[in-house]
């Protein structure tokens, strides 16, 4: 099988892949204007992407292509309802990199709860201020709210447990027996039932795919319903949230937040850029989506990758597939 890679990928991964008999052609730097180009003069059978964006253009021409493997959980950079009209199947790696996105969720934590930036800028820029600094909350006994309890919640929720803070969760998939197993508090798959839970939280942490329905569930009665002061950590999507609500609610009602996602984040792996919400004044730290950039969370990510080629090359089926296409 040819395969294409056109974003950085695990050596592990494409040793496995050639072990397979497969003939890799790793181009990370393509981006989503070369790549159409370069799925005709390599005529790949898949292409595996992480962060380029795979426009519907992109299949135009594109007749070898069989299936697309996003390395990651997420495939919003993907037209996947254009890949299916012509027969392609897109498939995913769901939960291959949870470990390391909640680990960033709770170094988030910690880090507004401490304000670790805001204390290393102060002693770079010549001030010791034990006095400023010395007040911090805890998350000991505190109150975090995880929105979504697919892979990732539930790996928070782990670890917030571990930290010994009370957890409350709203997922459309959390039953009750779930909840009780987790030991948190489930909370109605409402609106309503939302919103009066981000009252009692201290912290909230939104953990749900982008979806025309999730779009901007973050805007300004949600931040509106939030304590005063509490924490928000967005790991997710950056459309997920409205960034001028959130910008308001830091500067009104002091929200401490964080963001490893941003709306209109760039694609290109390193570019000038800048998000409007840093420029509000208020505890606000920001991450550059590497929420899933470990060792760790990308070898398992190659793995999966690998099974799914070595079963299409087996069964000719795409395992994960998430367009209806060939599994
Ligand atoms: C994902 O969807 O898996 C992630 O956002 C991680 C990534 O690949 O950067």
């Amino acid at each position: 099988m040819k395969v294409l890679i056109a974003d950085k990928f695990e050596a592990e991964g494409i040793a496995a892949l050639e072990a397979l008999g497969c003939r890799v052609m790793s181009e990370p730097e393509l981006g989503p204007d070369a790549l159409g180009e370069a799925l005709r003069r390599t005529e790949a059978e898949v292409l595996v992407v992480r962060s380029t964006k795979v426009p519907a253009a992109v299949f135009e021409g594109a007749s070898t292509l069989k299936g697309i493997i996003r390395a990651g959980a997420g495939y919003d950079n993907i037209d996947f309802k254009a890949a299916k009209a012509k027969g392609i199947a897109v498939s995913n790696c769901p939960g291959m990199n949870a470990v390391a996105v909640a680990e960033l969720t709770i170094g988030h934590l910690i880090a507004l709860d401490r304000r670790l930036p805001e204390q290393d800028r102060a002693l770079r820029e010549g001030h010791w201020d034990k006095a400023g600094f010395a007040k911090a909350r805890g998350l000991k006994g505190r109150t975090l709210l995880v929105v979504g309890t697919g892979a990732i919640g539930t790996e928070v929720i782990k670890r917030a447990k571990a930290f010994e803070m009370k957890i409350m969760a709203q997922s459309r998939s959390l039953g009750d027996d779930t909840a009780r197993a987790l030991g948190i508090e489930p909370i109605a798959y409402t609106r309503q039932a939302l919103i009066e839970a981000l009252g009692r939280a201290d912290a909230v942490s939104v953990h749900v795919a982008s979806t025309p329905d999730t779009h901007n569930l973050c805007g300004p009665g949600f931040f509106a319903s939030m304590k005063p002061g509490a924490y928000f950590v967005n790991t997710s999507r950056g459309e997920i949230v409205d960034e001028a609500a959130l910008r308001e609610a830091i500067e009104s009602k002091g929200i401490r937040a964080a963001l490893d996602v941003h709306q209109n984040q760039p694609s290109a792996k390193t570019t000038d850029w800048t998000t409007p919400v840093a420029q509000a004044k208020g505890v606000a730290h920001f991450t550059h989506h590497c929420g899933a950039s470990t060792d760790q969370a990308q070898l398992a990510v190659a793995e999966e990758t690998v099974r799914i080629v070595r079963t299409a090359m087996e069964t000719g089926k795409f395992i994960n597939c998430v367009n209806a296409v060939g599994a």
